[in-house]
Formats: C-alpha cells, structure tokens, sequence
C-alpha cells in the first residue's frame, strides 16, 4: 500500500508547540461521531461558532463538503469508508500540527477505523464525540430523506439500515443530542476542552 519511497521527514522550525503558545490553546482534534442526522455537523460548527468568538483557531471537516473534493472518488462501501477516515485522520492531524483546533463530523461507523485514527495521535490529542440520538429519531427527522429513500431501497448501504453503526465502547464524551438544546451541547464540549486544559 505504502509507496512513497526515499522521502526524508524534514522538520519544521515554526513547530506545533511554538503555534500553540502564540494561539494560546493547544492544538487537539474533536472527532464527532453518530449516524447521519444526528447532528454532528449542527454541534461541530455551533462549537466552532463558540471556539472562534473566544479567538481560537478552528477548521471543521464535514463528511458532505469532503466527499465533494479530498474524498469525491470514494463511495460508501466498508473499503471506502475505511479510506475516507483514514484520509481524514490524516488531514487532521496536519491541522493539529498547523495549531489548529480541527473539528471531524462524519460518520465514521466503524470503531476498528475511529481506533485507527486515534492511533495516529498522542495520548489526550484525540477526543471522541459520540453525538448519540436513536435510529428512530434521525430516521423521522429525515432531514435530507436518505432514510426513506434507504428504506426504499433507492441508496445501499445506508448507515442504520442496510450498513452497520457500532457505537463508541469508551468515548471521551457522549452528548445526547436528541434531547438537549443545542447550547447546552456545545457547553459540555467547552467544558471539557476547559477541564483539560486544551482552551481557558
Ligand atoms: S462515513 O461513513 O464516515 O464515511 O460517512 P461520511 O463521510 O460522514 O458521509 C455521510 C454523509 O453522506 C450522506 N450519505 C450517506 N450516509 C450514510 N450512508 C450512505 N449510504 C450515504 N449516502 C450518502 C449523508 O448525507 C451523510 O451525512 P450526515 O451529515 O451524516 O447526515
């Protein structure tokens, strides 16, 4: 798989510690995580929305903008989800070491593959967000009619229908978006970036 070769890590002087003091906020990534509609997307931004207010440096990777360039030759079979979290780990962890707060709001159903990304980043880097809402719930919500259309058999593989979720066993959070009001959902985010120390 691994095909560049005779390529040399060359280092940075302006390094990640160094952006961090000047930012005054560690560098981390909050990697949100739930079925489609759950409302990855709405928390990642509303807590960038509070993120940027306090003049930090933030970037979001939404699962819909991403799979229209970075991740556009990639589908939603097993083989290409995997893929398409991989290259997300990967790019976030650039905007880790770019000093950024970077924010991931896909699905990322599969726990082997969430393990994998969060193997690419040190301990306390790497902060999971289950955005827990039931199946029975987005489905009604339906917001873009996938789930219908799933139902209708129109889109395979569909996550919670025809394609599997495995939820977080261990998640540094879990935000039960289905029942509290957006603020208070971007209040326990904030919370525990406070508590550990990643923003004031
Ligand atoms: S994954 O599983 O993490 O690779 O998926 P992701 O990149 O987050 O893309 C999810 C969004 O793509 C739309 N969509 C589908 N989702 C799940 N299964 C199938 N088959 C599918 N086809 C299209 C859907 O709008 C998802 O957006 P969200 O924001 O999660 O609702």
């Amino acid at each position: 798989m691994k095909k560049s070769t005779n390529t040399i890590w060359h280092h940075a002087t302006v390094t990640r510690n160094r952006r961090e003091q000047q930012n005054g906020h560690r560098s981390v990534v909050l990697w949100f995580t739930g079925l489609s509609g759950a409302g990855k997307s709405t928390l990642a931004h509303a807590v960038e929305e509070e993120l940027h207010r306090q003049e930090c440096r933030t970037f979001v990777l939404d699962g819909d903008n991403v799979r229209h360039g970075l991740c556009a030759d990639l589908g939603f079979s097993a083989e290409d989800r995997t893929e398409n979290i991989r290259r997300i780990a990967e790019t976030a962890k650039l905007l880790t070491e770019a000093g950024v707060i970077a924010m991931t709001a896909f699905i990322s159903p599969f726990r082997s593959d969430r393990e994998r990304a969060r193997n690419l980043f040190s301990q306390g880097d790497f902060i999971e967000i289950y955005c827990q809402a039931p199946l029975e719930l987005c489905e009604q919500r339906d917001v873009k009619g996938l789930y219908r259309r799933a139902r209708a058999g129109e889109v395979k593989d569909f996550t919670g229908i025809s394609s599997p979720y495995e939820p977080p066993l261990n998640p540094e959070l879990v935000v039960a978006t289905d029942c509290l009001p957006l603020e208070e959902c971007v209040s326990q985010v904030l919370t525990l970036l406070r508590f550990r120390g990643i923003i004031n």
